[in-house]
């Protein structure tokens, strides 16, 4: 059976409801910004992603295996602008027929998944032909940033205390060998964030 994990849910809905107020909402609009149709949500977490659905999105199916993650979107799903299914399943194995949904968003969760090239291949699976996937992930930072090594070394210990998420995911280099085009994502710096989780991956892959 998976860990579960429920300190790590609770601050991090803190975390997130914080980030909401100072301007990382503006980062979840900005990768979301030309979803269309259904659109599968993977890790939900507390659902703060819910607030910026842009109006294309007609449905959204989302998948969360943590059991407390999934109590803590319950009032954000009830007021989500598009109807909304969440399923306890993981990124892993996802529970939906291939080629079944338009558009599907990662956020913050392929650092936390444990095997993200299998992820990426069911992300791939599920997406029709055509479809995107919006991205908005922490990443590895450059090879020739000062953070690096830092990341580097932190990881064990952040790995452990934020149930799993990893520092050094180089999340392009997986969306790439799973045979998504990644041209349209961008590395930016959220400064707003702990310095170990400011480079991000952001924008659209198809
Ligand atoms: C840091 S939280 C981010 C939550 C949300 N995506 C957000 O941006 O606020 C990571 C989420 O990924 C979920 N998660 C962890 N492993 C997963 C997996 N294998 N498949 C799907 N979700 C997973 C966790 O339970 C958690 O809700």
């Amino acid at each position: 059976m998976r860990d579960t994990h429920p300190i790590f849910a609770a601050v991090f809905t803190g975390v997130a409801a914080i980030g909401e107020r100072t301007g990382y909402g503006r980062r979840r609009a900005e990768a979301l910004a030309d979803a269309r149709g259904r659109l599968l949500v993977v890790g939900l977490g507390p659902g703060h992603d819910l607030a910026h659905l842009p109006t294309g999105v007609t449905e959204v199916v989302a998948v969360e295996p943590e059991p407390s993650m999934r109590a803590r979107s319950a009032r954000r799903i009830s007021r989500a602008p598009a109807p909304t299914w969440l399923v306890g399943a993981t990124a892993e194995e996802l529970p939906l027929r291939s080629s079944s949904v338009d558009a599907a968003l990662v956020a913050l969760v392929l650092c936390s998944v444990s095997d993200p090239a299998m992820a990426a291949a069911e992300l791939r699976r599920v997406l029709r032909p055509g479809g995107t996937l919006h991205v908005l992930e922490h990443v590895h930072a450059s090879p020739d940033s000062w953070l690096r090594p830092w990341q580097d070394r932190l990881d064990p210990l952040w790995s452990r205390l934020a149930a799993g998420c990893h520092l050094t995911r180089d999340t392009r280099q997986i969306l790439l060998t799973a045979g998504f085009d990644t041209t349209q994502l961008r590395d930016t710096t959220v400064r707003l964030a702990p310095a170990v989780v400011a480079p991000h991956l952001i924008g659209t892959a198809r």
